[in-house]
């Protein structure tokens, strides 16, 4: 029998309960061992629910318990679950962890941890919900050279941008149906604001060079800035607007950045819509391919954290190795490279002297202005342009 603690009790951990238990025998035949849930801890009384007698409010009972060799931390933040995560490791337990911010954060440390007590530290849930992606990174594509990794990898702001697409709607309603269903952070800013996206692809960027990638070190710009009539433009245009978080390699450099992107049909993403995430990874030797699936939800990235849980099992007293040196890799603004954008100005704005265009259009949503397409230019081109009312990059 293999013990686990969960390290709060909402969507994921309730998830992460509900997938041990409903789906008991095939993980114990895929762990090769029993795995029950020992103990969980959580503020929170749960009156009536499956873990009422095995709930704790004092992290030390599963700490101080050796019959529990694996904890999972779902509790999110880099506060308590830092702490607690760093001293079960040091106490020789395993942790897996759905937690993208405490990863970016302190993933070279809480990975060397691991390596040096010859246990594991898994974070399979903290990209792209239920869809593997760290392992592939880590143990797949391992003879290419990556050329690209861009990826959907905020289901809150696909929803939103999809639902806006879709039925016409506003921003704030379909925000808050997100937050309803359980997609959204309790803070819906690193949501909207791309902060979300940032770390996740802070982490893979740092999987794929092996080293640590700040996330402050990326430039980032959310959806809140995206309007109806830009949704409009796209739509004529045969194109979607999605955020995209992306790592380019060019040059010898890294380029990475999370930014609203006008996409066409001839992109793999621009199918991915709803709470969908998607990760498109480019190798040398590969081509591209693209990894799809639940970006969000309970279930889902519970299926992803008791897959961790396996892992553990199967290598209970082996490190896995991951690679994440902490140095930090220098990340570089790809407005250095040379990109498509989409440009809103007023319909008498002499636009097309200023920047090379290689389209123009009027929408009847948008009186009194008009749009262009850029042709390939230097993001710093646009610095001194004015009377921007919007500028989205087309990829
Ligand atoms: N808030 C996140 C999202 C949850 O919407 O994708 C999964 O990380």
């Amino acid at each position: 029998m293999i013990n686990v603690a969960i390290l709060g009790y909402g969507v994921i951990g309730s998830g992460t309960y509900k997938v041990i238990t409903q789906n008991q025998d095939i993980v114990k035949g895929n762990a090769g061992d029993a795995v029950q849930v020992k103990a969980v801890l959580d503020l929170r009384e749960f009156p009536g629910s499956p873990v009422e007698d095995i709930l704790t409010h004092d992290f030390n009972d599963i700490l101080n318990d050796d019959e529990i060799d694996i904890v999972v931390e779902v509790m999110g933040g880099t506060g308590a679950a830092y702490k607690f995560v760093k001293a079960s490791l040091e106490a020789g337990k395993s942790v897996v962890t759905s937690n993208k911010a405490l990863v970016a954060a302190y993933g070279p440390e809480l990975i060397r941890i691991a390596r040096e007590k010859n246990i594991n530290f898994m974070f399979e849930a903290s990209v792209g919900g239920g869809i593997p992606i760290i392992r592939p990174l880590i143990s797949c594509i391992t003879a290419d050279e990556i050329l690209e990794i861009t990826g959907i990898l905020n289901g809150t702001t696909n929803f939103i941008l999809t639902d806006m697409y879709e039925e016409g709607s506003e921003f704030e309603p379909v925000l808050k149906q997100a937050q309803a269903n359980g997609f959204a952070e309790a803070d819906p800013t690193a949501d909207i604001e791309g902060h979300d996206a940032c770390r996740k692809i802070a982490i893979l960027t740092a999987l794929a060079e092996g080293q640590f990638v700040d996330f402050e070190d990326i430039p980032c710009r959310g959806i809140t800035g995206i309007s109806a009539e830009d949704i409009a433009y796209a739509k004529a245009l045969g194109k979607k607007i999605k955020l995209l978080a992306s790592t380019r390699y060019s040059g010898g450099n890294i380029y990475s950045e999370v930014s609203p992107c006008m996409i066409d049909s001839s992109n793999p993403l621009y199918a991915v819509d709803g709470v969908m995430n998607a990760v498109l990874v480019k190798g040398n030797m590969l081509g591209d391919i693209m990894f799809y699936g639940a970006g969000a939800g309970s279930l889902p990235t519970a299926s992803a954290v008791v897959s961790d849980i396996v892992a553990c099992c199967r290598h209970m007293h082996e490190n896995i190795p991951v690679r994440m040196d902490p140095e930090k890799l220098t990340v570089h603004d790809p407005a250095e490279l040379k990109d498509r954008y989409f440009i809103r100005v007023s319909a008498d704005a002499d636009i097309a002297s200023k920047v090379p265009c290689e389209c123009e259009i009027t929408i009847p949503d948008a009186e009194g202005e008009k749009a262009v397409i850029t042709k390939a230019i230097a993001g710093a081109e646009l610095k001194d342009l004015e009377g921007i009312i919007s500028c989205i990059k087309v990829r």
